[in-house]
């Protein structure tokens, strides 16, 4: 009998031992079953009971209940302040250090050519005109021929294209003229339109010239237009995009589709013309940023509006000459690379 209750006292000493080392939730749930278990060492003395006398069992019983519910209060309170423990780690673990710099998303911005293009067509917006647009795939009929560019027209060789179907004269167009044609054959007058879009040549790539670029072609059409309005309205377009001090000067030239044409250029932006050693203009003091003028009256009449009554102007601008200057980018191949160390600089 005093062996088994120093056997409990035993396992009570043991007991409260092994639970300052315990330091997780398993290992408690171990120890309850090695004590309290169906094999467990306090049942193992407890199944000795039965060979005691009377007053033994109930001494027996009393104490292997002390020890019980020594035991098992013991292992609650070991339980909660575990759990409190893992808690706490897990807060620790979950900590956000909030003095940190986040995480901060990329966001992409405009193409250079898409500013321009934007900047561009929102200023004749401001005059009235609308935006009109038309395919890249397109006819000879609308590129060349209602233009006035016959086939074996010398002109052509200026502007000589990728063929998809020669024969069907399927192309891609090398100019944003043919919108007008379309447009015209849709609509009748008044017309105020600008017609923002891609082109191709079959030009070689160097710093000024790539075999796709980016033209905006303008029309206006109306009664009594003259060659005044052209002036008047590609003067204030430069003014608005490269400073009110800009001065346009018209050159003379040749369009089959205009009667008279002209070349424009702008006073230089960086020397105003005042520099003969300037990199930019190289001395010239203007520079060509356009071609325009009157539309030929037999465009008109190729797309049924009477020219007797009506008249208009026309101009076509390089969307990659005018941001190469306004953002004095020196090489074209710079716009199409999509290297993001140039592109991120137009992110505004
Ligand atoms: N299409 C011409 C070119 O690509 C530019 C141009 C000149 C357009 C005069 C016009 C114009 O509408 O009137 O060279």
């Amino acid at each position: 009998m005093d062996k088994l209750l120093s056997g409990l006292q035993a396992i009570e000493n043991k007991f409260t031992d092994i639970l300052t080392t315990v330091t997780d939730r398993a290992e408690l749930d171990q120890i309850k079953v090695t004590l309290l278990g169906k094999k467990g060492e306090i049942t193992v003395i407890m199944k000795k009971m039965s060979s005691l006398s009377n007053e033994d069992k109930r001494k027996l019983g009393q104490a292997a209940n002390k020890t019980r519910q020594l035991v098992e209060k013991a292992m609650e309170r070991k339980k909660a302040q575990l759990i409190a423990q893992e808690e706490q780690e897990k807060i620790q673990a979950d900590r956000i250090d909030i003095s940190l710099p986040g995480q901060v998303n990329r966001v992409g911005g405009r193409h250079p050519l898409a500013l321009m293009s934007k900047e561009i067509c929102d200023t004749f917006i401001g005059l009235g005109y609308r935006i009109a647009e038309g395919p890249e795939v397109e006819l000879d009929y609308y590129n060349f021929e209602m233009l006035r560019l016959p086939k074996g027209h010398p002109a052509r060789d200026e502007q000589d294209t990728f063929y998809l179907d020669y024969d069907k004269g399927l192309l891609l167009r090398s100019q944003t003229s043919p919108v007008q044609i379309r447009v015209m054959n849709q609509e009748k007058p008044p017309i105020y339109i600008v017609c923002p879009g891609r082109v191709y040549r079959f030009d070689a790539v160097d710093a000024t010239h790539s075999p796709i670029f980016h033209q905006i072609e303008g029309l206006a059409v109306d009664e009594n237009l003259s060659m005044t309005d052209l002036v008047a309205s590609l003067e204030l377009f430069a003014r608005k995009l490269f400073g009110a001090d800009t001065e346009i000067r018209l050159r003379p030239h040749h369009f089959p589709f205009t009667e008279p044409s002209c070349e424009v250029d702008i006073s230089c932006w960086t020397c105003g013309g005042k520099d003969p050693n300037c990199k930019t203009c190289h001395g010239e003091g203007f520079i060509e940023i356009l071609g325009g003028g009157v539309v030929h009256p037999e465009v008109l009449e190729n797309c049924g509006i009477d020219s007797t009554k009506y008249s208009g102007f026309a101009f076509g601008i390089g969307m990659e000459r005018v941001a190469m200057a306004r953002f004095d980018v020196k090489d074209i191949r710079a716009f199409y690379e999509n290297d993001l160390r140039f592109l991120e600089q137009f992110n505004m």
